[in-house]
């Protein structure tokens, strides 16, 4: 469910995350590994209020494994620890209890001297709409958990879900909300299916998603829809139109006086990508 975000809606998301704040030790922030600064909310330190922080890179099965380790190393440069994970397979997901125990280890270390028995690290969820967030906390359950829903402001009452010994989970994540100032995040969010395309013109986010695979993953869409050259000159909006037309050739998309239907075309176009059925992709780099 896509959510519209009106002010209100993220006084009180900030508000019911910072609540929950005070009843965990590390705040795990689930971002798209194609994607990873567009899903990212942009409010996140000051929501999270220097509290321990795991990145977690999900949806890696879909991104550049190249690119996604440039990601890797960013968030480290940014003085985060980063890890790649794929909720809906459960790679990498068995690592994440160790490494959220990791970032508090200095207060474990605290309580050990004291004579104290630490407790499971406490850790809540938190992302933007369709990053994986119940996904992830299906697999670290290893069950179902009941809906959690992305509805912003339905609260319910929260319950700590066991990660084997060593962590606990509330299974109610922190929902956020994308940035919407900036189109191209917009159009990126929307090409990988993170947000609905209604609210962009699927026409547009087509465009969008061409002229970018034209230039980074040509071949990756070249082979997917047997086209033929690569457009010379991306800054010229004609090209990118010819290479969506041939996607619509291909795929059937005539109407009447053998024109191209462009918005089946799209439509089908960012179905296959969002799919993985051009490949693995990243929507942006950090370089
Ligand atoms: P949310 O709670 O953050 O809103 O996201 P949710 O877990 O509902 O996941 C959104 C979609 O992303 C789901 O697909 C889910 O299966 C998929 N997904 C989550 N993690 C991964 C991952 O690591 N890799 C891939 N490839 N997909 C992932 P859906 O089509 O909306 O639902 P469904 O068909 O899987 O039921």
């Amino acid at each position: 469910m896509t959510i519209q975000w009106f002010p209100g809606h993220m006084t009180r998301a900030r508000r019911q995350i910072q609540e929950k704040l005070s009843l965990i030790d590390v705040v795990i922030e689930l971002l798209d590994a194609r994607l990873p600064l567009s899903s990212r909310n942009p409010m996140i330190d000051e929501i999270l209020l220097n509290k321990p922080r795991l990145i977690l890179l999900n949806k890696s099965d879909l991104a550049d494994p190249a690119v996604t380790r440039e990601w890797v190393d960013y968030f480290k440069r940014e003085g985060h620890t980063a890890i790649t994970a794929d909720a809906s397979t459960g790679q990498g997901v068995k690592d994440i209890p160790l490494k959220a125990k990791e970032l508090i280890k200095e207060k474990i270390d605290r309580q050990i001297s004291k004579g104290i028995r630490p407790r499971a690290v406490r850790a809540l969820i938190v992302g933007i709409p369709n990053v994986g967030k119940s996904t992830l906390i299906n697999r670290l359950a290893g069950r179902s958990i009941a809906a959690t829903g992305d509805r912003p402001g339905v609260t319910k009452g929260q319950q700590w879900i066991k990660v084997g010994t060593e962590m606990e989970l509330l299974d109610t994540p922190g929902i956020l909300w994308p940035k919407f100032e900036d189109q191209n995040v917009g159009y990126r969010l929307a090409a990988t299916g993170a947000i609905k395309e209604e609210i962009l013109n699927v026409e547009d986010i087509a465009f969008f998603a061409i002229k970018y695979l034209c230039q980074y993953y040509w071949t990756q869409l070249q082979e997917r829809f047997d086209l033929g050259e690569r457009p010379e000159d991306l800054e010229n909006p004609d090209g990118v139109v010819a290479v969506m037309e041939a996607i619509g050739r291909k795929r059937g998309c005539i109407v009447s006086g053998g024109r191209v239907d462009l918005e089946k075309a799209s439509g089908i176009m960012l179905r296959e990508l969002r799919a993985g059925k051009l490949g693995r992709f990243s929507m942006e780099s950090p370089y």
